[in-house]
């Protein structure tokens, strides 16, 4: 008797390299630097366990989250002309979730017919797996490498590519995600990992009326509401926290001195929560909160100029006709 076995057409094709390492000693040492503020925080990055980065998706597909669909719309229309100035390069994505816009890139880079050559990075090993295998399902001749791990850690991680450049390619906003410090460094970082003339792809979103952008960050079936609450479950089950879900509330409010959305969540009443794996315990007042998010909201003259500083010229700029969302297209300087 013979056994017939198909071979795996995904074979060869795909390797995950796992960066992060969860039993190094200073695992968690952030979770406790932010608690112990006045103003108490977390570090974004928490909220994307695998749970969270699901809520996430959800969130993408809300009606009041504007932001993805307008992204992608813009992807839509301009995704030919973007890969035809870049011509061949290899692709990586900082913080890549479900890669969901990026197909349409593939698709462009695919119509020209350049050699597809993917590196998608993200905290959450789940997600990053499944997505990878879909679009090798989809993309019969695509080779992925995927990075998990920080931003940092995957842009230093990066080898000599066999194609002609790279680009990397950070969208969804998430640049808005941090403070002016932690863009300086990010800068820093980039201009590393990256050759003179190789590519930068940043999407960012835009100024726009208040009420748009509040409502974008509190819908109405309270997805956003669940995402900011589950980091403190991610925290529960990885850092053996007893953090009570019930006794804290999400709060997204516009800022407009800073131009940010800020996330929060706010504690109910006053008690202790313990962290058994670190040996720490966090005390909470009735009212006060826990800093999350910041979702920045950006001027394009103004990044436009940052860039420059940072040793990126800006080669093309896109918007949707409401000017709600800019992607932008950099290359490195020498
Ligand atoms: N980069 C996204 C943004 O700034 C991240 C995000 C969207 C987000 N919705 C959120 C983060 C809700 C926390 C909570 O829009």
């Amino acid at each position: 008797m013979s056994i017939q076995t198909t071979p795996d057409p995904t074979l060869n094709r795909i390797q995950i390299d796992q960066l992060l390492d969860n039993s190094q000693p200073d695992d968690g040492q952030d979770i406790i630097k932010g608690l112990q503020q006045p103003q108490k925080t977390l570090p974004p990055r928490y909220f994307y366990d695998d749970q969270g980065s699901k809520l996430f998706e959800q969130i993408c597909q809300l009606p009041e989250y504007y932001p993805t669909r307008t992204e992608s719309a813009i992807f839509q229309q301009y995704a030919p002309e973007l890969a035809k100035i870049t011509g061949a390069c290899e692709l990586v994505e900082l913080g890549s979730g479900s890669s969901t816009k990026t197909r349409i890139l593939l698709d462009a880079y695919q119509k020209l017919g350049h050699p597809l050559r993917y590196i998608p990075n993200d905290v959450s090993g789940g997600i990053l797996t499944s997505s990878a295998s879909e679009l090798l399902e989809k993309y019969k001749s695509l080779k992925i490498q995927g990075i998990v791990g920080t931003y940092e850690q995957a842009l230093a991680h990066l080898h000599p590519t066999p194609l002609p450049g790279r680009m990397v390619i950070f969208i969804g906003s998430t640049l808005g995600n941090f403070s002016p410090e932690q863009c300086d460094q990010f800068y820093h970082h980039l201009n590393k990992a990256l050759e003179p003339g190789e590519y930068f792809l940043l999407g960012i979103d835009l100024q726009k009326p208040v009420d748009v952008l509040e409502s974008a960050y509190n819908d109405s079936e309270g997805v956003t509401a669940a995402f900011n609450l589950n980091i403190l479950n991610h925290l529960n089950w990885r850092f053996g926290s007893n953090f009570n879900l019930d006794w804290f509330e999400h709060q997204a409010f516009y800022n407009p001195t800073d131009c940010q959305i800020e996330m929060h969540l706010k504690c109910k009443r006053k008690h202790e929560v313990t962290f058994s794996a670190l040996n720490f315990t966090a005390s909470f007042q009735a009212g006060e909160t826990i800093h999350t998010e910041v979702s920045h909201k950006f001027d394009l003259k103004q990044i436009q100029n940052y860039l420059h500083k940072q040793g990126l010229t800006p080669l093309k700029t896109w918007t949707d006709s409401q000017e709600w969302f800019g992607v932008l297209l950099c290359q490195m300087g020498d």
